[in-house]
């Protein structure tokens, strides 16, 4: 079987014609780190470490993102470019039998597609508050869900968000998506530094004359929470940082496979990897610096708890009691969250792309053309699921969800554990971790970590895999 495999792959490799790559290791990177970096490392990250107990699951989420986000990813990169192919034909070549995985993987991302740009949409939504002094309207409890629910300006702000996409993704590997990332994610970072500088120094006294200062906040943010701690409870926790660095990494969902059959041979991916795990794992790190001291000093230990609400509802009233500073600092944040969602929408996008074209022989052009449409309905569709086609679906985990809910429930919390259990037993079993650490080991390059590879892939990945898949039917309990 592994030699079988190893055959097809060459002898694709060899008739494979890419169109264009990743000029090098940076252009990689950037590309690699902005689909990595999105509303997953601003919004989800700093809200789970508010619920999840601070510091305590920061260190777990290092810790996971060192061993499992480190495993997944090397296995994702290597595959796409020892095949250079997509993940359909990805897996196929791999092993002829287990041709179902990619097709699986690449429904992954064909679902997220239908909702991304909506969610871009709401950030680029705040993008317009700040610019047009809006602010104050912002921060009042109705307005995001005045502004969902409104058909026409849900619909406006996820087709505009979608057409940027596709433009970008209609120029191409190396003059669209390198070129974007390059440019936006140093700004993005620089951005992000500075606001979470400038919410460091904030301080405020409410109503009942407490005073509360930004330092305090990063000692609540980063003080590890014991309070409470059960073995479910931290199971719990375990299992919400697993399912974060998934979505993430974007990683088992044939992102990071496309991406990594654009790259030269002479990439060091063991480096790659570490770099992107830096970028997104400091990102993630810097939007809680920056979104947890603002809530608290204006809101106190309660505000943190608003979960999901926190980026649209709570931050836009921190922007307000900031006065005359907040709309820079709003406008700062929102845009720097646009582009961050940008260039992760732009992933999505183009693993899908990039798909078509191999499956049905499609130019660029013609494919990004036709999806374009096929998901400016998708993405019209799912924008109307606040009004005209509100649902209320209760979900294995006990939520209520929406159809951008269901779409993002059955691509992240369903699909991609049972993708990554398949791909380990897969990787691990049937054709061997040699054939990943082969590929990492090209040319001579170094991979100091292949022994922690090796058993991450074969006996830890697929357990935890396996039950965080069991969790999201509802089989475990939420
Ligand atoms: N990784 C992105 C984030 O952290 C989200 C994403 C998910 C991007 C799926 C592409 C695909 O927000």
């Amino acid at each position: 079987m592994e030699t079988q495999g190893k055959c097809t792959a060459d002898a694709q490799r060899k008739h494979k014609k890419k169109e264009s790559g990743f000029t090098g290791q940076i252009g990689f990177v950037m590309a690699a780190a902005g689909s990595a970096v999105g509303v997953g490392n601003l919004w989800r990250f700093p809200y789970l470490a508010a619920k999840d107990g601070g510091g305590l699951f920061i260190v777990i989420y290092l810790i996971l993102a060192l061993t499992f986000g480190f495993t997944l990813l090397t296995s994702d990169i290597s595959v796409g470019r020892k095949t250079g192919m997509n993940s359909i034909r990805a897996y196929e070549a791999m092993s002829p039998k287990w041709k179902f995985l990619g097709i699986v993987t690449f429904l992954v991302p064909a679902l997220i597609m239908t909702y991304y740009a909506v969610i871009g949409g709401w950030i680029a939504r705040y993008v317009v508050v700040y610019l047009t002094g809006e602010g104050k309207a912002a921060a009042s409890d109705e307005f995001f869900g005045a502004f969902i629910t409104d058909p026409h300006q849900a619909v406006l702000y996820a087709v505009v968000f979608m057409l940027i996409t596709a433009f970008v993704v209609f120029n191409g590997v190396e003059k669209g998506i390198e070129k974007c990332s390059s440019i936006l994610m140093p700004v993005m970072l620089v951005m992000i530094v500075a606001i979470a500088i400038f919410a460091l120094t904030l301080k405020n006294t409410d109503a009942d004359g407490i005073t509360r200062t930004g330092l305090q906040g990063l000692a609540v943010y980063l003080t590890p929470n014991f309070e409470g701690i059960t073995i479910r409870r931290l199971m719990q926790i375990l299992l919400d940082a697993m399912s974060q660095i998934f979505f993430s990494l974007s990683v088992s969902m044939g992102i990071m496979i496309t991406y990594g059959s654009y790259i030269k041979k002479d990439v060091d991916i063991n480096t790659a990897v570490h770099q992107i795990e830096f970028f997104d794992s400091g990102v993630a790190l810097l939007a809680g610096l920056m979104i947890i001291p603002s809530i608290f000093v204006f809101d106190g230990i309660e505000g943190m708890k608003a979960g999901p609400s926190l980026m649209f509802v709570s931050l836009p009233k921190v922007f307000d009691s900031m006065h005359g500073l907040g709309r820079f600092v709003g406008l700062a944040f929102f845009l720097m969250a646009a582009f961050a969602a940008l260039t992760s929408c732009v992933s999505v996008l183009e693993t899908i792309v990039a798909n078509c074209m191999e499956i049905f022989h499609l130019e660029r052009r013609h494919a990004t053309i036709g999806l374009t449409i096929l998901y400016t309905c998708a993405s019209v569709v799912v924008a109307l699921g606040y009004s005209t086609f509100y649902i209320e679906l209760p979900l294995p985990n006990g939520s209520v969800a929406q159809i951008l809910d269901l779409m993002d429930y059955i691509s992240n919390s369903f699909m991609m554990p049972f993708i990554s259990f398949l791909s380990s037993i897969l990787i691990g079993w049937v054709i061997g971790p040699d054939w990943i650490i082969e590929e990492v080991e090209y040319g001579g390059r170094k991979f100091g970590l292949k022994g922690l590879y090796r058993f991450m892939i074969r006996y830890i990945v697929p357990v935890m895999m396996f039950v965080l898949f069991l969790q999201s039917t509802g089989l475990l309990g939420s």
